[in-house]
């Protein structure tokens, strides 16, 4: 898709379906490991064909599981990802680790027989190899603990920053929610709700099978790969780095970006990193409560006074990097979804823009999938809006 910035692309941009009902997704990993408020990857894809050219640089400061740079890695334009939460970071790196078809499949069949293995010769596993053993012996029956040690153990003995390990810690966290004992949806996790029996589940079969999910999303990004050709990236050349968006000078630098594609937090609406506390368990950090406390709009710090005031004063800090970062003139696009709770803070937020030097050019509201306002009762629809810095 070539940009066409300079054409008539309102009227396009008006005509799109942003719904995307029934799209096919497979060369984006949607569903390799559950994360909130995912983008829908046409979202970016779409936004990148008309607001860059091919070569340019693509920042997404709330990168999430990596949608946006999936889809300008693809696109052949260079993409740079942020994100406060490391399981975030854990899986877009996953996603775009540099892994051929044959490489994975190997390590597929090495991993299911080594772990095949230890559950047969039992006495080499040892559950005092498994971090935080007393809190996440409440969340798992015994035995699936004990196949989630082996798993552990073997993900432990990779070469540190192999694509292999780099895959495996992924596919090891995608499956802590599904054999977890707590059958409730995300948000009784998110709140640390043990679950009141402890029920076995096959920690090994799930394993197994999310690493031959990973291989069949190897092998459909390399084909999408093949259709649009990239040059100006390589594997190696994707900038992610786990920081806070209110602060990016270490990571880039004034004028060196041509687009932001983004979706902000919401105000109060999800914990991120609260979501991933079964990850947090085993792969840390020690730091969780600083993390917690840093991330932009969490939903527990919605009764506290001046949870609005607090969320605005956030969001001129991120709004003021993105201006200092982007290049005269180029495009910032955030997808942002409406609260019942405080109906106005759209509006709000695009006054900050406007004083902090962006125009806006263009809102386009969409539907959000039922599914989602199954889990976010409270939030049905979101905006699209397209913003251009002032020269
Ligand atoms: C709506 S989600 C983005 C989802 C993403 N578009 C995707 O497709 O996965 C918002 C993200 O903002 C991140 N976040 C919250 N506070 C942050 C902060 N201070 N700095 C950087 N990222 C933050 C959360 O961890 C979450 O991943």
């Amino acid at each position: 898709m070539e940009s066409i910035v300079k054409k008539n692309f309102l009227s396009e941009l008006q005509a799109i379906d942003w719904d995307f009902v029934g799209e096919n997704t497979s060369h984006a990993g949607v569903g390799l490991h559950w994360y909130p408020a995912r983008f829908v990857p046409q979202i970016p894809s779409n936004l990148i064909g008309y607001f860059s050219e091919k070569g340019d640089t693509v920042l997404d400061p709330f990168c999430g599981c990596g949608t946006t740079l999936l889809e300008s890695f693809r696109l052949d334009r260079k993409p740079i990802g942020i994100d406060i939460n490391p399981v975030a970071i854990l899986i877009t790196k996953a996603k775009l680790t540099n892994i051929s078809i044959e490489q994975i499949k190997s390590f597929t069949a090495k991993t299911t027989s080594s772990i095949a293995q230890k559950l047969l010769t039992k006495g080499d596993i040892t559950l005092r190899a498994v971090p935080n053993l007393e809190e996440n012996s409440r969340w798992y029956h015994p035995e699936t603990l004990a196949e989630l040690a082996s798993i552990y153990s073997v993900i432990l003995d990779l070469d540190d920053n192999s694509p292999e390990k780099i895959i495996g810690k992924c596919c090891f966290s995608a499956i802590l929610n599904r054999v977890c004992s707590q059958d409730r949806h995300f948000g009784w996790i998110c709140d640390g709700v043990h679950p009141s029996e402890l029920k076995y589940k096959k920690a090994s079969e799930a394993f197994n099978e999310k690493l031959v999910q990973f291989t069949n999303f190897v092998g459909y990004f390399r084909q999408s790969l093949k259709a649009t050709e990239p040059r100006v990236t390589s594997y190696g050349d994707i900038d992610i780095h786990q920081a806070d968006s209110r602060a990016l000078a270490k990571f880039v630098g004034d004028n060196k970006v041509d687009l932001v594609i983004t979706s902000p937090p919401y105000l109060s609406v999800t914990d991120y990193n609260k979501s991933s506390r079964l990850t947090m368990l085993w792969f840390g950090p020690d730091k969780w409560e600083e993390l917690k406390q840093s991330e932009i709009g969490a939903r527990f710090k919605r009764a506290r006074k001046g949870s609005l005031e607090d969320y605005i004063e956030d969001s001129r800090k991120y709004m003021t990097e993105f201006h200092r970062v982007l290049n005269n003139e180029k495009y910032l696009c955030m997808i942002i979804g409406q609260s019942s709770s405080h109906p106005a803070y759209v509006e709000l937020l695009l006054n900050i823009t406007q004083e902090i030097g962006f125009d806006r050019i263009q809102n386009i509201r969409r539907n959000i999938s039922v599914k989602r306002r199954r889990l976010f009762p409270r939030v049905q629809t979101e905006e699209i809006i397209i913003l251009r810095k002032r020269e």
